[in-house]
């Protein structure tokens, strides 16, 4: 039980904590030391002893301990406690498209939270009903449900849920290095054993087969049938982001499409990332014209202010058993509240207005280009260069090569990072607002820190071929 002097001691410290927050605790040199001191510490002994490790924020010069903290963010840029101010080519791993604190957007979430926070869980959500409409509006072909959840997992287990409601099938078909979230259902479509691995047996219905190759799907289809089970489900990443920064070739989609059509299997394609302008078109789906019976989005949805995610999906996927029992699929108490249901709404509204996806096509060619050009300098180091609109990413021969060169970028306060997979990739993911002079930096600085690992390749660096699974990632 907490004590008297224990209750006092933890009141203190969250004024003074609190008051970083309001500005009420004046932030000196001194206080800026000791905030340092107290991250580190309380992330390795509260969080996890290893947590600093992955982290490139805490590698300063010639191995030295460094600690950055994050501490504002606008526009296209992070500042740190010091006032440094970082160039964002990580985007939040595709959450700030529409940048840092979008005042657009800003004023919105805060205008709904002077009035209404969250929801009562009976009187009905207008803002809910006006977000669903505009999805019906926004997304391909006849998706018409939605169903708003908080993270991109929680999407995934509704997406992988009315696939089987519907379809009757039990099996999921996906792919390898495919990432869809680390809940369970979304762990079994996950595509990678070191994740996987603790925990299994997952969903045991599933199977994976190679992106990029729906004849395997086909088979995988037709094996099951064969044998007498029935499928609910392929899913896909349109791109897979964090397997790699993945494109399949054109037609991949399609394909699936039609093979899904054929065997009556729901296609889901996981649009969490790629999804919100990041690819070049609203959705990635779009850009092959191929829709699915269900999709999911998340990331950028909430603008980079409130977390929502959610799917959408055909109407005949609404069965009778669903529509008598609207709470069957799930019934999160804080999807779709009010004020993530806002953040949705403006940050639509905003990419509409702004042309967000068509900017994300136009910025993320430059990078491209900028980038296959840098390539062909460096070859031996940078192996390729892929992607599409804003989700980039660059591949180099192991792990340990990509995680030097994001450390290295990080340095000269650029962020980028590795997949969750591995950094044998490394992603260059920016806001939609990033400027030329910031583009023109970025390819200057990928361009040296290349050349000078180049030299350091020459003299014998990073000759394992080991990438520490998920350690390295970030
Ligand atoms: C394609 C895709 N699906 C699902 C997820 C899981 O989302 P979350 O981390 O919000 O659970 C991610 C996250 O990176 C993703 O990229």
């Amino acid at each position: 039980m907490i004590t008297m002097s224990d209750k006092q001691a933890v009141l203190e410290e969250l004024d003074r904590v609190l008051g970083y927050v309001t500005g009420d605790t004046v932030i000196d040199a001194h206080e800026i030391e000791r905030i340092k001191k107290e991250t580190v510490d309380n992330l390795g002994t509260y969080i996890n002893p290893q947590f600093l490790e992955i982290r490139k924020s805490t590698k300063g010069d010639d191995g030295a301990f460094n600690a950055v903290i994050e501490w504002r963010d606008e526009g296209e840029f992070f500042y740190d406690i010091e006032g440094n101010q970082y160039i964002d080519c990580l985007g939040g791993y595709g959450v700030f498209t529409p940048g840092h604190r979008n005042p657009e957007i800003v004023k919105i979430v805060k205008a709904q939270l002077s009035r209404l926070g969250l929801h009562s869980q009976e009187l009905l959500e207008p803002l809910r009903a006006y977000l669903a409409k505009t999805m019906e509006l926004i997304t391909p072909g006849d998706l018409q449900y939605a169903f708003f959840t908080n993270g991109g997992a929680e999407a995934v287990e509704m997406a992988l849920k009315l696939a089987r409601l519907y379809t009757g099938g039990k099996w999921y078909i996906s792919t390898r290095n495919a990432f869809h979230g680390k809940t369970v259902g979304a762990l079994t479509a996950t595509g990678k054993a070191f994740t996987r691995k603790p925990f299994t047996p997952l969903i045991p219905t599933s199977y994976h087969v190679p992106y990029n190759n729906a004849p395997a799907v086909r088979d995988a289809i037709e094996n099951l049938m064969d044998v007498g089970e029935k499928v609910a489900a392929v899913i896909v990443e349109p791109i897979q982001g964090e397997g790699g920064v993945n494109v399949p070739d054109p037609g991949y989609l399609s394909e699936l499409r039609k093979i899904c059509n054929t065997y009556d299997v729901c296609l889901i394609f996981d649009e969490i990332q790629t999804g919100m302008g990041r690819t070049g078109t609203m959705w990635r789906c779009e850009a092959e014209q191929v829709v699915p019976d269900i999709m999911t989005y998340g990331k950028a949805f909430g603008g980079g202010i409130v977390p929502i995610t959610g799917i959408i999906a055909k109407g005949k996927l609404w069965t009778d058993e669903l529509i008598k029992n609207p709470n069957l699929l799930g019934s999160p108490t804080f999807g779709g509240n009010p004020i993530s249901c806002a953040a949705a709404l403006a940050t639509i509204t905003y990419m509409l207005k702004h042309r967000t996806p068509e900017t994300c096509k136009v910025k993320g060619g430059k990078i491209l280009n900028g980038l296959k050009g840098i390539q062909k300098k460096h070859p031996s180091v940078l192996l390729d260069v892929r992607g599409a609109g804003l989700l980039i990413g660059m591949q180099f021969k192991n792990g340990k090569i990509g995680f030097h060169v994001a450390t290295e970028l990080f340095k000269r306060r650029i962020l980028t990072a590795g997949t969750e997979i591995n950094a044998t990739t490394i992603r260059i993911e920016p806001t939609a607002l990033i400027s030329d002079e910031s583009i023109e930096k970025l390819l200057f600085h990928v361009d040296e820190v290349l050349a000078k690992t180049e030299a350091l390749i020459a003299a014998g660096k990073f000759k394992e071929n080991v990438a520490k699974p998920g350690s390295d990632a970030s």
